[in-house]
């Protein structure tokens, strides 16, 4: 499984940091939601879920958490813990975030609206999904 992780320009100077994302430049899609963890209380692990096709950019900016990438076939954990890094959670992926730091915000960047039918919440569905697509 490859791990996409965008590593976004800071325009600093001397007053400190800013990044600029756009969709389609920064973002390989059109931003149509954000929305931002923060406060998650100790050994919380949030997600369990994987997408029927939203695309998402996740951003730890502030603080540092974990997440957990699964494709049905292969996990990998991949730390988030700079403002400048968004890790790219394609459609059809289990995602976990965990290990919050008590600061930590983490934002998330989507190509849809909120959309309840385009989750999966049942891990033995998404397998039978992601089999099922391999087979076709
Ligand atoms: P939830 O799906 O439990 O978050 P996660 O699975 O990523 O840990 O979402 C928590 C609540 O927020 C739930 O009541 C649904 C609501 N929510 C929205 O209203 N809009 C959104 O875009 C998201 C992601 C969640």
């Amino acid at each position: 499984m490859q791990v996409v992780k965008y590593m976004f320009q800071p325009h600093g100077d001397d007053r400190g940091q800013l990044v600029a994302l756009e969709e389609y430049k920064d973002i390989p899609f059109e931003i149509k939601r954000v929305y931002y963890m923060y406060d998650t209380k100790e050994d919380v692990v949030r997600g369990h879920h994987a997408h029927k096709s939203l695309e998402q950019i996740l951003i730890c900016i502030h603080g540092s958490c974990k997440i957990i990438l699964d494709n049905g076939v292969e996990r990998k954990v991949v730390p988030l813990e700079k403002p400048y890094e968004g890790l790219y959670v394609a459609n059809n992926m289990w995602r976990e975030m965990y290990d919050f730091s008590p600061d930590a915000v983490l934002m998330v960047l989507a190509s849809e609206l909120y959309d309840e039918n385009d989750y999966i919440r049942d891990y033995d569905e998404f397998l039978k999904i992601v089999q099922r697509q391999e087979r076709d």
